[in-house]
């Protein structure tokens, strides 16, 4: 089955700040969508790339990676411009790898990781880590309703990988408020798999992160 990927890259990128759509901000002098593209495409796995762009700047986003990755228009959301995305794919690409263009340096070697356990027939993989800090759930008011155990926790990362016709059917039963693909997978009843995550993988979400990515890009990346 060939694998394809959709790059979810329309965010306004607020919590960043900066005034540029986060996925556009450079780092180390190249943007972000650019590096998690890249990286993409270095996977001997991976045969297309969807990326969901800023509405207003598909033609710039376009020009930036190339005729090689189609470019689709973004939504309000990021499941609306995973939806988009997912739409754009070629029709016998049979897994689907789901990407934040916000993780910049995720390494090769995950990508290929995701792909190749979806492909081995697990329908939906993901990227965890441990977290570090005691995760509280809490009420409206901000009181605290349970301290679940921390070693039951994991932080989630991407890239993602799904057999397509499960992620179609996961994206068909709309308006759940979930923040990442498997949670709509999980609502479907389908089991999902954890793989390890990269700590390289992270989200580049506030300031520090774009220091943090800087600082490991000038010390050790290529
Ligand atoms: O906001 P957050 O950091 O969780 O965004 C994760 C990814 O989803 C980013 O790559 C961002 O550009 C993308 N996104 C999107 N469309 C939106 C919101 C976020 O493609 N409306």
């Amino acid at each position: 089955s060939r694998v394809g990927a959709v790059v979810p890259a329309a965010g306004r990128g607020e919590r960043l700040g900066g005034g540029t759509p986060k996925a556009l901000r450079p780092l180390a002098g190249r943007p972000m969508l650019l590096r998690a593209v890249e990286t993409l495409l270095s996977s001997t796995l991976v045969s297309q790339v969807v990326v969901a762009a800023p509405p207003t700047l598909v033609d710039v986003v376009g020009q930036l990676l190339g005729s090689g990755v189609r470019v689709v228009p973004g939504g309000a959301e990021r499941v609306d411009s995973v939806r988009v995305a997912l739409d754009a794919l070629d029709d016998d690409i049979g897994v689907v790898l789901v990407h934040d263009a916000a993780r910049p340096l995720t390494p090769a070697k995950l990508v290929d990781a995701v792909a190749t356990t979806v492909l081995d027939g697990h329908p939906a993989v993901i990227p965890v880590l441990p977290v570090a800090d005691t995760i509280k759930e809490i009420d409206a008011d901000g009181r605290v309703v349970r301290t679940p155990r921390r070693d039951g926790l994991r932080a989630v990362q991407t890239p993602q990988g799904f057999r397509r016709d499960i992620l179609r059917a996961a994206y068909a039963n709309r308006d759940l408020p979930v923040t990442d693909d498997a949670g709509l997978v999980e609502a479907l009843g389908v089991p999902v798999t954890t793989i390890p995550g990269a700590e390289e993988a992270f989200k580049v979400t506030r300031p520090a992160d774009l220091v943090l990515a800087e600082a490991l890009l000038a010390h050790s990346l290529p």
